[in-house]
C-alpha cells in the first residue's frame, strides 16, 4: 500500500457546484493498478477466482485490472449503494445481486475506494451467507484515518487522506466519474 499526497496540483475542476483540484493522474493510477495485478496474478496463479466489481464506481478500476490478470478468470457484477453528495448515508443498500450461485468458488471483490467500510462490511457478511470457498478484498483507493469498521482490505492500489474525490468512476452526485484522472476537492469553495 502507498501514500499519495506528493502531486503539485496543476488543474482545475467544477462539477455541479463544487470545484476539485487534480490530485492523482491517470498515468500514476496505471502504474499502481500494475502493481497491484502482479500481486494478484501470484496469489491466484493456479485458481480461476471470480472477480466481482462492486457497481457503480468500481466500473472503471475494474475494466482496467481485469485486463492485467493473467489467471482464468470471471467477471461478475453486484450494485450497492450509500453515499449521497459528499457522504455516507450509513445505511448499505444492495440494489442488484449476482445471477448465479458462488458456492466453493474463490472471490475477489473489486471496489473503488473504502472509507468508512461501511459497505464493505455488508458486502462481505452478504458473501459469507453465499458459502463462497474464499473472499478477497481488492480496492483502488482506501481512506485509512476514516475506517471504522474491522475489516480486511487484502489488496490496495492507493492510500489517501480524508478529503472527498471524484473521477475514474467516482462521483460527486452522479457526475464526474468519466474523469480520466482523480479530482479532490478544493480548500477554497
Ligand atoms: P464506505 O461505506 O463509507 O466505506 O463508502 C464506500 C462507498 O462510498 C464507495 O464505494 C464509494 O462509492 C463511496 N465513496 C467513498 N468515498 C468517496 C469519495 O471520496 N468520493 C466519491 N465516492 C466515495
Ligand atoms: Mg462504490
Amino acid at each position: 500500500m502507498h501514500s499519495y499526497n506528493n502531486l503539485p496540483k496543476q488543474t482545475n475542476m467544477q462539477v455541479l457546484d463544487k470545484e476539485f483540484e487534480l490530485y492523482i493522474t491517470y498515468d500514476e493510477i496505471q502504474k499502481r493498478i500494475k502493481a497491484l495485478a502482479e500481486e494478484l496474478n501470484k496469489e491466484y496463479k493456479d485458481k480461476c477466482p471470480i472477480m466481482v466489481c462492486i457497481l457503480n464506481g468500481a466500473f472503471v478500476f475494474a475494466a482496467d485490472l481485469v485486463r492485467e490478470v493473467q489467471f482464468p478468470v470471471e467477471i461478475e457484477f453486484m450494485k450497492y449503494s450509500s453515499y449521497e453528495g459528499l457522504g455516507t448515508t450509513g445505511i448499505v443498500n444492495k440494489v442488484t445481486d449476482l445471477p448465479k450461485s458462488i458456492e466453493g468458488r474463490d472471490i475477489i471483490v473489486i471496489e473503488d475506494i473504502i472509507d468508512t467500510g461501511c459497505t464493505m462490511e455488508k458486502i462481505l457478511c452478504d458473501f459469507k451467507e453465499k458459502g463462497a470457498a474464499s473472499v478477497k478484498v481488492a480496492c483502488l483507493l482506501q481512506k485509512p484515518d476514516k475506517l471504522i469498521k474491522d475489516i480486511k482490505v487484502d489488496y490496495c492500489a492507493l492510500s489517501i487522506k480524508n478529503d472527498f474525490i471524484i473521477g475514474y468512476g467516482l462521483d460527486y452526485d452522479g457526475f464526474g466519474r468519466n474523469l480520466k484522472d482523480i479530482y479532490i476537492l478544493s480548500e477554497k469553495q
